[in-house]
């Protein structure tokens, strides 16, 4: 297959490899049931990066023009003639959403992109807090960050409850102590141009009781709900529990998709769009304020809720736009932000950011749910903030997160077969990397884990359950030493198979 890309062209190349694609199936030169060309091929012969191959399939494949099956490669889906001639077929040429129109009522559609099938994080979530107590194991799959830097803590968290000890033995406010709020309002206005005050946060036992108290709020079982593809599985996990249709909206190297996240949004008029849109868990990228403001823009357009998780929130060592919340005048972003990751998951203290008429609402959920976060941990956090160590201690992370990104990338580069591509992110835990289609993500983990390396494979991070998808997610925030020791092994072992 010829595909002539034009390389000072003002489409992307992926979207060139996708019109090219796409008018070869409308044409019928390709055929219901013909065989893509493999990623490799593509990529050699149209010279393009592979991640670019495989965002212009995913991009297909999201528009139900072709399918991936397990193993094989890319084929025309076999219902493609009876979609194009269907009459809500959603190619190109007929999209045309409506200007100021609100269609209320859900079109009768098969959805564009697989339904979200099931799976549950338990496992996935269980080995991987066995993986950490196993003494010496090397973990590059959990999202921590760097266990340094905290050496004053444990004198902090003396003081914090000496002060608060006559109020433990009385409930709390449902919302957290007011202090906590006003810091943890202050922070957001000061260093993440958030407008907000006390009276528009709800302390939460970790971001991710806000996302679910916000979840249960805004989506009722049979809603659907839009997501990045990957995204982080936690949140795959909670939406189908909660009998949400889930749609995943593939991720591009500038963020979500737009152009699909329109379509979608117009087909099913989702109820919620999930976004991690700084530090992604689990690619690293962070959305530029040109998407963000595009994204909102769609929001608003659609009457559609975004839900933005910053759980990375301060852990950026290089600049970030400001976060959608910051762009929202219609109380239309819900915010949820933690300490889990600038502190310590077990401190549990997180946060969810809601302006106008629903925070009222969702506090007395909040009281339903558990009443309020733990006093002591409260009380804590807010010491730590009130004292000046949550500064320092940003700080150290920023440098020490900066070092051991830095490590891996060095590492990677040394260790890792040609073939691979990572992203470089600008802070945060994690890094992707994409991996030949061919090899056996699975089996790799398991020999890697044999040999004490802990690694987490991408295709849980998908809804649609894609099978293995050939993408690792790769923590970096570990010593220097541990991190050359963990690449050289996966290294070693990805070498065997390539
Ligand atoms: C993207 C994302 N959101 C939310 C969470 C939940 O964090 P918390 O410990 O604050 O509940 C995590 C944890 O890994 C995460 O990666």
């Amino acid at each position: 297959m010829r595909i002539p890309i034009e390389r000072h062209s003002s489409t992307a190349v992926y979207l060139q490899i996708r019109d090219r694609i796409r008018h070869l199936i409308e044409t019928g030169a390709l055929r219901s049931g013909d065989k893509l060309p493999s990623i490799r091929t593509l990529s050699a012969s149209t010279r393009v990066n592979k991640l670019t191959v495989i965002e212009a399939y995913n991009v297909l494949a999201a528009e139900g023009l072709v399918e991936a099956r397990q193993g094989s490669g890319y084929f025309v889906c076999s219902a493609k003639s009876d979609r194009t001639e269907s009459k809500h077929q959603l190619s190109k040429h007929q999209f045309a959403p409506p200007q100021d129109t609100i269609v209320l009522e859900q079109p009768p559609l098969p959805p564009l992109i697989e339904e979200f099938q099931g799976g549950s994080s338990f496992n996935l979530y269980m080995k991987s807090v066995q993986a950490r107590q196993q003494p010496g194991t090397i973990d590059l799959s959990s999202g921590f960050s760097l266990a340094s830097g905290l050496d004053d803590l444990p004198r902090v968290a003396r003081r914090a409850v000496k002060q608060i000890s006559g109020s433990l033995f009385n409930y709390d406010l449902p919302q957290g102590q007011l202090i906590l709020r006003q810091q943890i309002a202050r922070l957001l206005v000061q260093q993440h141009g958030l407008n907000v005050t006390a009276d528009n946060l709800i302390i939460t036992n970790g971001s991710k009781q806000g996302i679910l108290l916000a979840v249960h709020h805004y989506v009722k079982p049979g809603d659907w709900v839009l997501v990045e593809s990957p995204t982080w599985y936690g949140m795959l996990s909670l939406l189908y529990n909660m009998g949400a249709r889930v749609i995943g909206i593939p991720m591009t190297p500038e963020g979500i998709n737009l152009e699909l996240l329109e379509k979608n949004l117009y087909t099913y008029r989702p109820k919620l769009i999930f976004t991690v849109s700084t530090l992604h868990n689990p690619t690293g990228l962070t959305t530029s304020l040109d998407h963000r403001r595009q994204l909102l823009a769609l929001a608003e357009k659609y009457d559609c809720i975004v839900l933005e998780d910053n759980a990375y929130e301060g852990l950026n060592f290089e600049p970030v736009p400001v976060p959608i919340k910051a762009l929202d005048t219609s109380d239309r972003v819900i915010y949820a932000g933690t300490f889990s990751k600038t502190i310590m998951p077990g401190i549990r203290v997180g946060y969810l950011v809601v302006t106008g008429e629903d925070y009222q609402p969702l506090v007395e959920r909040k009281l339903h749910y558990d009443i309020h976060v733990s006093t002591v941990s409260q009380a804590i956090v807010s010491e730590y903030l009130a004292s000046g160590h949550y500064r320092h201690h940003l700080a150290h992370l920023q440098a020490v997160h900066l070092q051991s990104r830095n490590a891996m990338l060095d590492a990677m580069q040394r260790h890792y077969p040609p073939a691979t591509y990572w992203t470089i992110p600008k802070g945060g835990t994690f890094l992707w990397v994409q991996m030949p289609a061919h090899l056996p993500l699975a089996a790799i983990c398991q020999k890697a884990l044999a040999r004490g390396v802990f690694v987490a494979e991408g295709t849980p991070f998908f809804p649609g359950g894609q099978q293995s998808y050939p993408a690792l997610r790769l923590n970096f925030t570990l010593l220097p030493e541990q991190i050359e020791q963990g690449i050289a092994i996966l290294g070693e072992i990805l070498q065997d198979y390539v």
